[in-house]
């Protein structure tokens, strides 16, 4: 088949689609693998049974039922559920926002990718754009969203040895070089791979030279707060009219509902709304058919601080325990656990590669993400990349912690 420029560099196997892929072969090849490897949220019951509850009562209404499964929505997303929401962070943090504020997406993967092209690549001048990621490693899911090549352009982090085999990565302002024409500053926080969440005067910081250079600064909240809030730190939520927030319902434990909330200046959302209008035509109603009332209520803060913070908290506890029995003097470093629910890890003077020990650790029934896919956008050849693992530890205790017990025995090997 003959296929165009686009259809060219969206299907050919590259970062992340290679790697599910991989994943997903994987588990059929040993349906006894270890999954350490994917986004999937942990399994929490008291969360389960308020979906299932606010589902129950959907379907029960043959109005909200017709609602739900008989009509589109406009291209921004269900009126009710976006003035919900606008109205619960206008309670929680003071912004000044309307449903005009926000917009609805078929999960933030889908708004990232309409997102980061509307603000990078050719330029109606013919020059180009790019995204600049101030803090690499980044996630992943971001590395192929580009309509053209060069897309991103990405900052190496300053490293903060920490104690107890810990360290965390700083935005490193002396190096941050936005590249020639930066279309828009993209961060995750919590980030995702690291579970670093980037401080309030990084944030701050950032705002003012995305402001200076009259460029959004796109947050990406999937782990954040107000929700899913799966953060083990203190950090003030931010917002203005120069900020893009995008938000997303999976990390509270629904990714197969694909619902993804854009915050932003109304502009930027009438704008992102007719792009999602031709990609999408329109946005599912179950996500927010399920949470409209948790909004309105403020069950969802309830929901996030008894049970999904706590849950993932003590998990990123219990799993840095683990490696630090595991690894005893092998020349590791754990990223300090901010959030999310990934360790990552640091193998000082690693003698093979992040790639090499993935595909070792895969023969041995354990999947994890060799962090190499994460340092996108940045050119220099740095030795760091090669040197990380990212480990997802919501999957079941026991299998968490056969898997830390695998990866140590094989780094000691590589050593
Ligand atoms: C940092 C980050 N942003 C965005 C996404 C996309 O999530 P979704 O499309 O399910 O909202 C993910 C998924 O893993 C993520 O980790």
């Amino acid at each position: 088949m003959k296929l165009s420029v686009f259809g060219e560099k969206f299907t050919r196997e590259s970062g992340i689609v290679g790697l599910m892929d991989d994943l997903g072969t994987a588990l059929v090849d040993n349906p006894d693998m270890i999954m350490m490897g994917g986004g999937n949220p942990g399994r929490l019951p008291e969360a389960e049974a308020i979906f299932q509850q606010r589902l129950e009562a959907v379907m029960a209404d043959p109005e909200k039922r017709h609602r739900l499964f008989g009509l589109y929505q406009s291209p921004r997303g269900d009126q009710e559920f976006r003035n919900e929401i606008a109205v619960f962070l206008k309670k929680q943090f003071g912004w000044k926002l309307t449903a005009n504020n926000v917009a609805i997406s078929n999960g933030s993967q889908s708004a990232f990718f309409v997102l980061l092209n509307m603000f990078a690549g050719e330029m109606p001048d013919g020059s180009r754009q790019s995204i600049h990621l101030p803090l690499t490693p980044e996630y992943l899911g971001y590395a192929d969203s580009g309509l053209s090549e060069e897309f991103f352009t990405a900052t190496r982090p300053e490293i903060e040895l920490l104690e107890e085999h810990l360290f965390k990565y700083h935005v490193d302002f002396s190096r941050l070089e936005l590249g020639r024409r930066p279309g828009a500053l993209c961060v995750s926080r919590p980030t995702n791979p690291t579970g670093n969440v980037l401080t309030d005067e990084e944030v701050a910081h950032l705002d003012e030279i995305a402001r200076q250079r009259d460029i959004p600064l796109i947050l990406d909240g999937a782990y954040g707060l107000p929700f899913p809030n799966i953060m083990f730190t203190e950090a003030t939520p931010h917002w203005n009219e120069n900020t893009i927030l995008v938000l997303s319902l999976s990390k509270l434990g629904l990714p197969g509902v694909r619902t993804g909330i854009i915050v932003a200046r109304e502009e930027i959302i009438h704008a992102y709304a007719n792009a999602n209008g031709i990609v999408n035509l329109a946005c599912g109603n179950i996500g927010p058919a399920i949470a409209t009332e948790l909004f309105r209520s403020g069950e969802i803060l309830t929901l996030t601080q008894d049970h999904v913070t706590p849950f993932y908290k003590q998990r990123a506890h219990n799993t840095v325990n683990a490696f630090r029995k595991a690894l005893g003097d092998l020349p590791y470093h754990i990223h300090k656990p901010e959030g999310a629910f990934f360790l990552w890890l640091w193998f000082e003077g690693l003698p093979i590669s992040s790639q090499e020990l993935y595909e070792r650790l895969k023969k041995r029934g354990v999947l994890i993400v060799p962090g190499h896919h994460c340092f996108f956008g940045l050119e220099e050849d740095w030795p760091h990349r090669h040197q990380c693992i990212r480990v997802s530890y919501v999957q079941d205790e026991e299998q968490v912690q056969q898997g830390v017990e695998v990866i140590a025995d094989e780094v000691r090997k590589a050593y």
